[in-house]
């Protein structure tokens, strides 16, 4: 079975996107499976391995195999593009489709969508160049482009002074900003992954940063010094039920398919959805293999599964 791995990706997530495909190229099944790597430049421009490809010899690459693992982490992308490619060109794909894929990457639809089914959010305003000069400070905030990943962009303001140095670098990275109320509680990631068996739901995972889990923090020099995950998460039984069934609604509500990781916040009044991410971190120490390897599900696994599904 030729496998077509997507990675890469123009965008700020490009290098997390090279490392999620490259450790998933090599961690196929050499019995099973013969990746073929599809990679995107930062400048947008494709490779069929290490040779630069046309736009219509990379399709036609794409064709010639019978799935693809599509690993782009944020937009273009994971924001349901590669799933648009692969629905126009015929080729089984693992993952979100094309609405699951555009509207998890949009945090403001997202929230939307989550408040809708009785998930709590950050409060907060969504601004667009045209807005921004009308916000006003109105306590501390997280300030974001309303569609990044990996944590791009993003700046927790914490005094008014420091409100459009964040607009400025969120603006940045996209044209809608959303301004959140902040939330300071523990930060929790969970999961879902949903074929026609039944879903399966990986274990919470709780991340211990020593400061704000930055891109820095989550892919710097000092990532390993710095960042710890907690699998399972120390947390209530039913504060885990009421994750897993909030998670497992909102998989469904947007739609997504394969495996999803939904970021949750947990304070004092409970659980917030931060965001979805629909083609998460997919290195072996990334949060979804971690969470699955726990629950005795190895990486070569996880992506057997996943391959399987799509194959369906
Ligand atoms: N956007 C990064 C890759 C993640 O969610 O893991
Ligand atoms: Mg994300």
């Amino acid at each position: 079975t030729r496998v077509a791995v997507i990675g890469g990706g123009a965008n700020g997530e490009h290098e997390v996107s090279l490392a999620s495909a490259r450790a998933a190229a090599s961690a196929l099944d050499p019995t099973r499976y013969e990746p073929v790597r599809l990679t995107i430049a930062q400048d947008g421009s494709w490779r069929i391995g290490d040779k630069p490809a046309r736009l219509s010899e990379a399709v036609a690459a794409l064709g010639d195999c019978h799935v693809a693992l599509p690993l782009v982490h944020g937009a273009p992308g994971e924001d349901g593009t590669i799933a648009a490619l692969c629905e126009l060109a015929g080729i089984p794909y693992v993952g979100s489709g094309v609405s699951a894929g555009a509207l998890a990457m949009d945090k403001h639809a997202t929230k939307l969508l989550a408040a809708s089914i009785g998930l709590r959010t950050a409060a907060g305003a969504l601004l667009t160049r045209a807005t921004r000069d009308a916000y006003a400070w109105a306590g501390p905030v997280v300030v974001k482009p309303a569609d990044g990943g990996s944590s791009r962009g993003v700046t927790p303001v914490r005094e008014p002074a420091a409100l459009v140095p964040a607009l400025d670098e969120a603006f940045r990275w996209g044209d809608r900003v959303l301004a959140e109320e902040l939330i300071t509680g523990r930060e929790i990631d969970i999961a879902v992954l949903e074929t026609r068996e039944g879903v399966v739901i990986g274990p919470p995972l709780e991340i211990r940063a020593r400061g704000f889990f930055d891109y820095e923090a989550k892919y710097g020099a000092a990532h390993e010094s710095e960042v710890a995950f907690e699998t399972p998460a120390a947390i209530t039984a039913q504060q885990h039920r009421r994750l897993e069934q909030g998670a497992v609604a909102l998989y469904r509500g947007l739609g997504c398919r394969g495996v999803a990781r939904l970021d949750f916040f947990l304070d004092e009044r409970g659980w917030v959805l931060n965001e979805v991410n629909t083609t998460p971190g997919f290195s072996p120490a990334s949060q979804v293999p971690q969470m699955f390897a726990a629950i005795g599900i190895p990486y070569p696994r996880l992506l057997d599964l996943l391959i399987r599904e799509a194959l369906r």
